[in-house]
């Protein structure tokens, strides 16, 4: 096999990414570290212009406190996740949003405005932007930002980091991370930092997705997040937190079209096939909604329940599909017209916002309405809960557990939250933001983006303060090359018995050999386990410890065939990567989804042996977990939910 060159990239601080997080920290970082004389090195697995959720463009900012408090976001955030939230990482962000949006506005992103000159929203919380080249500008202040730093300041592209390096003497520090060029020239790359940031993103194809066979690839969340922030940070051994709550986003029909704009800007409503106005129903007297309370009968409906309501007509009484009447919206908002010929123009107007929201945000959807004659003016379209997704900055929660600020605990909070910086995780050194950090849900890109500038500012302060540099064991980093490349080596050490010329060997595709398993192979195993044993859409959202524990079973048995995974070239090997990533964010997810014995999300998942939500036993508790890589054990961990906030009442939508 091919000798792959080496490297070393010597740096304070550390920054995994390049998405809305990552270029939040890569701002902030850089002018801390000008003024402190640090160096700031960013790492992206793809390029930065268009990496990340947000590579396609996205149509609205979805955080923005605006007038509000930050209390009334934390209303909102902590009703919406059934009472699960870290108060102080939710306020903490709510307090520096609208700073991290003006930013936005001044780097040159168009955000709509009425005629008077003010924003306009899509609802309470969020903005409408003309949004198709906000990550492209995103990137360029970034870019400029590290610039400023000259030689003291690196962005790395194309490169995909799969393992953390701890300190050689102190095994709960972080010392840098490992990584592999997936462009020429094919490099191995060793980084060594005091610290590093963590916000690679969510996990995306861990479930198997709806769209399969011909439409693979198509998900609602990038399919290049592949858990890397996760199974990063639990792999060095970092505490995580609610590893078991999945976003299921509710989306049109394989084309994975969000529904934001539509029932807040359009306020369209959806329907069952037969016209049931299901989430009306839910909320009034009497209805489903009413069983979930404290959290269920309140507007807005909880991500989740909006989604139970759903699944039970469609799932329980066959009442499906569920249709978004984008033609009755665009309807109702035109006959408000004064004329006819004022209707008409009104009319055309709504068509253009409705195409423009997917064509700055997510093209499959207007391409699928496009090829499948839709006039979203003239019928309705057919929205369907999506495979779960791990994406703590969403409505999902998942992530590190993390220390919060110290000015906004209290003295109860204050013992369990702060443990001296800011979005440092349980490992000296290792910081996290956006998708990377648990409990502090609906950040979404504004939020990710200030939470990667509130985790930055802080990391610099840890180099200047911890300014020894950790040793790194160079026995370990030959260990983790010749790790890293394995998946290769085997390739070449077995192919042409396996092949042979002319394939005349032992069989005809390299797919389905007898001494290797394929990268996709391994992702569709992994898929097919949690889909069908840990509550996918193909078991229906629902599990119970028994399917659990055969989800663990072969999950083992995944882990065990690890290492007779090949990979033909670079690009299958970061496929390998992606699904050694994919398979440890699985198997904390089971283990999260046993250890929380209730149902507090229906929507989400059902536990089908504890069908209700238990107030009294998981109410007040974050499931957290923490992993120990040598020895393969896993350490299960309850730790309290502290409202030092009071909340009055639950600040919904406008
Ligand atoms: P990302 O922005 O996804 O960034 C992850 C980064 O990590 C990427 O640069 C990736 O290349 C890199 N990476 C991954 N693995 C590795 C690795 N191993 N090594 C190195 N780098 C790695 N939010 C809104 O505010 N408004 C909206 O309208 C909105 N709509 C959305 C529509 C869609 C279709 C999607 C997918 C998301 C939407 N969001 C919206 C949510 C928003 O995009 C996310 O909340 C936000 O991007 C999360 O930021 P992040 O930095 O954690 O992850
Ligand atoms: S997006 O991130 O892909 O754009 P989505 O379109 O679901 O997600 O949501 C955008 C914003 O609208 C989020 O803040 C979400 O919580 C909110 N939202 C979506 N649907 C509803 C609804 N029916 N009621 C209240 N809020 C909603």
């Amino acid at each position: 096999m091919q000798d792959f060159a080496t490297k070393e990239v010597t740096t304070d601080l550390l920054i995994i990414g390049g998405g809305m997080a990552a270029t939040g920290a890569g701002v902030e970082a850089a002018y801390w570290a000008k003024k402190n004389g640090q160096k700031v090195v960013l790492v992206d697995k793809a390029a930065l212009d268009r990496s990340g959720a947000v590579a396609m463009g996205l149509s609205a900012i979805n955080q923005y406190v605006g007038d509000n408090t930050p209390i009334d976001y934390l209303s909102y955030v902590q009703q919406d996740l059934m009472g699960l939230c870290r108060q102080d990482l939710v306020m903490d962000i709510a307090r520096h949003v609208n700073g991290s949006v003006h930013m936005f506005e001044g780097f040159g992103l168009p955000i709509w405005k009425d005629a008077d000159g003010q924003y306009v929203h899509e609802g309470r919380w969020q903005l409408m932007i003309n949004g198709e080249s906000y990550k492209l500008i995103l990137a360029e202040a970034t870019k400029n930002a590290i610039a400023t730093l000259d030689d003291d300041g690196e962005i790395v592209e194309r490169v995909f980091v799969h393992e953390l390096i701890l300190d050689k003497n102190d095994k709960n520090r972080v010392a840098g991370a490992v990584g592999f060029n997936v462009r020429e020239p094919y490099e191995f790359y060793v980084f060594k930092a005091k610290a590093v940031l963590v916000a690679a993103g969510g996990a995306v194809h861990v479930f198997r997705p709806r769209s399969t066979g011909e439409g693979l690839g198509r998900a609602w969340y990038p399919p290049w997040n592949s858990g890397s922030s996760s199974a990063l940070m639990q792999e060095a051994g970092a505490e995580m937190t609610s590893q078991e709550v999945i976003f299921i986003p509710a989306r049109y029909k394989d084309g994975y079209g969000p529904v934001g704009a539509w029932f807040l800007l359009f306020k369209a409503t959806a329907t069952t096939a037969s016209g049931v106005n299901y989430m009306g129903e839910g909320l009034a007297e009497g209805g489903e909604l009413h069983n979930w309370l404290p959290y269920g009968a309140v507007k807005p409906i909880p991500t989740c329940l909006r989604n139970h309501l759903m699944m039970q007509r469609v799932y329980m009484e066959g009442d499906g599909p569920i249709l978004m009447h984008t033609d009755k919206a665009i309807e109702k908002i035109a006959s408000e017209a004064p004329d006819e010929k004022a209707k008409k123009r009104k009319i055309k107007e709504l068509e253009a916002e409705a195409w423009e929201d997917f064509l700055d945000m997510t093209i499959s959807q207007a391409m699928l309405w496009a090829s499948k004659n839709i006039y979203p003016e003239k019928v309705p379209s057919e929205i369907i809960p999506s495979e779960p997704y791990f994406i703590g900055s969403h409505s999902g929660a998942s992530g590190a557990w993390c220390s919060g600020p110290e000015d906004l605990q209290d003295d109860t909070s204050k013992a369990e939250y702060f443990w001296g910086y800011n979005r440092m995780s349980t490992v000296k050194g290792l910081f996290a933001a956006g998708d990377g950090v648990g409990d502090s849900s609906h950040k979404f890109s504004s939020g990710s983006f200030t939470e990667g500038r509130i985790a930055a500012k802080a990391a610099i302060k840890y180099c200047m303060e911890n300014a020894d540099m950790p040793e790194v064991d160079q026995a370990k980093i030959d260990e983790l090359k010749a790790k890293t490349y394995a998946p290769m080596k085997l390739y070449e050490d077995t192919k042409d018995y396996a092949v042979g010329d002319l394939h005349k060997g032992y069989t005809y595709s390299e797919e389905i050999n007898p001494n290797w398993i394929d990268p996709k192979m391994l992702m569709f195993r992994i898929q097919k386990i949690m889909d069908e044993y840990a509550a996918g859409w193909g078991s229906q959202y629902t599990c119970s410890a028994t399917t659990l524990n055969i989800a663990l079973d072969l999950l083992k048995f995944v882990r065990e065939d690890i290492d007779k995974v090949a990979a033909r070239d670079i690009h299958e090997l970061m496929r390998y990567w992606e699904n050694n990533h994919r398979l440890l964010i699985a198997e904390a997810h089971v283990r999260h989804k046993l250890f929380r014995e209730e149902t507090r999300w229906p929507g989400y998942y059902y536990r089908a042996d504890f069908k209700k939500m238990d107030e009294d036993n998981w109410g007040k508790v974050f499931a957290n977990s923490k992993y120990d890589a040598e020895t393969n054990e896993w350490e299960m961990i309850k730790r309290p939910i502290i409202r030092f906030v009071k909340i009055e009442k639950v600040v919904g939508m406008v």
